[in-house]
C-alpha cells in the first residue's frame, strides 16, 4: 500500500526560482538560503519518494476570477510550467501519477469534501518552486505529482480547520492506494506577507515562529486562527499558511520535526520550510 512518509512546508516565492533560473545561487543574497535549503534536499535525496502531493495555490496562471474553485486536484498525466507573464519557467514539465490522483479525488468526493477535478491544467511558480527547492535543478522532476489547488486567493477562503480535516481524508486516501509507493506531502506559500497595500512589507517573524511551533507540537491550537488575525498578524497573503494545515492533518498526531530553516527577508517575505516526519 501507499506509504505517507512525511509532510514537508516551505514558501514559493518566485524570485527563489528566478534566482535559480538566471544562475544568481551563488551571489550573496542568495547563498545564504541555498546553504539553508541544502539539509532538505539530502533529505529528499535520501527518501527519494515516488509521489509528492503539492498543496500549493495558482496566481491567475491556470485559473482566473471568472470560476473559484475551493479545493481542486488535477488528475492529468503531465502538467506544463505556466507562463507567467514572461514566458514559463524552463524547469521540467512535471509529471502526475493519474491513477492515483483519480483514486485520491474518489476518495475525497466520497469523503464528503467537494473537489474540483482538473483534466488539463499549467502550473505556476506556487508549485514549480516548491518543486525547485527541494531538487535544485534536474532534468527531470525525481517525483510524480499530485497537484492540489486551494484558492487562498478570492474571500472567503477555507478555514485552517477545513483544511486540517482535508488533509486527514487525503491521509485516509494515500492509506488505501494499493501501490507499495512513499509519499510525501508539501504545503506551500506563506510565511507572512504582503505584496499591495498600505502594509505592503508586513512580516512577522513572532507570529511565523509560534506557528511553526504550533505545527510541530499542536496543531489544533492554530486551527481556529480566523482569515482576519492571518491578514492582521501575517499580512494579506499569510493566509497561504492555510496550504500547511492540509499537510499537517495528513500527517500522524505526533511527528519529528527532522529540519528547519527560515530567513528574513527573501524577496518581501519570510521564507519559511519545515521537514515533518511520520514516526512510523
Ligand atoms: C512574492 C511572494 C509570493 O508568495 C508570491 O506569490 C508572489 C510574490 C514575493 O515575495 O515577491
Ligand atoms: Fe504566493
Amino acid at each position: 500500500m501507499a506509504k505517507l512518509i512525511a509532510g514537508i512546508g516551505t514558501s514559493h516565492i518566485p524570485a527563489i526560482g528566478a534566482a535559480m533560473d538566471s544562475g544568481k545561487t551563488e551571489e550573496a543574497y542568495w547563498q545564504s538560503l541555498f546553504e539553508g535549503i541544502q539539509p532538505a534536499r539530502d533529505w529528499m535525496a535520501e527518501k527519494k519518494p515516488e509521489v509528492c502531493i503539492i498543496v500549493y495555490n495558482d496566481h491567475a496562471s491556470a485559473f482566473s476570477l471568472e470560476a473559484i474553485s475551493t479545493f481542486a486536484i488535477g488528475v492529468a498525466d503531465e502538467f506544463p510550467p505556466a507562463d507567467e507573464g514572461y514566458g514559463p519557467r524552463q524547469v521540467p514539465t512535471v509529471q502526475g501519477h493519474s491513477r492515483f490522483a483519480w483514486h485520491i479525488a474518489e476518495s475525497l468526493i466520497l469523503d464528503d469534501f467537494d473537489m474540483t477535478i482538473i483534466n488539463k491544467m499549467p502550473v505556476d511558480h506556487g508549485l514549480t518552486v516548491p518543486l525547485s527547492v527541494m531538487y535544485d535543478q534536474p532534468a527531470q522532476w525525481p517525483c510524480q505529482v499530485i497537484p492540489v489547488c486551494v484558492n487562498v486567493i478570492q474571500y472567503p477562503q477555507p478555514s485552517g480547520k477545513r483544511c486540517y480535516n482535508l488533509g486527514k481524508a487525503i491521509r485516509r486516501a494515500v492509506d488505501s492506494f494499493d501501490e507499495d509507493i512513499n509519499v510525501v506531502i508539501m504545503g506551500t506559500g506563506g510565511m507572512s506577507h504582503q505584496l499591495q497595500g498600505e502594509r505592503a512589507g508586513v512580516i512577522n517573524t513572532e507570529f511565523d515562529k509560534k506557528w511553526l511551533n504550533a505545527m510541530v507540537e499542536d496543531p489544533q491550537s492554530i486551527l481556529d486562527i480566523s482569515r482576519t488575525e492571518y491578514f492582521r498578524e501575517a499580512g494579506s497573503e499569510g493566509i497561504e499558511l492555510v496550504m500547511w494545515l492540509i499537510m499537517r492533518g495528513a500527517l500522524d498526531a505526533d511527528v519529528d520535526e527532522v529540519y528547519r530553516f527560515t530567513r528574513v527577508p527573501v524577496s518581501n517575505t519570510h521564507y519559511g520550510l519545515t521537514v515533518l516526519e511520520n514516526q512510523n
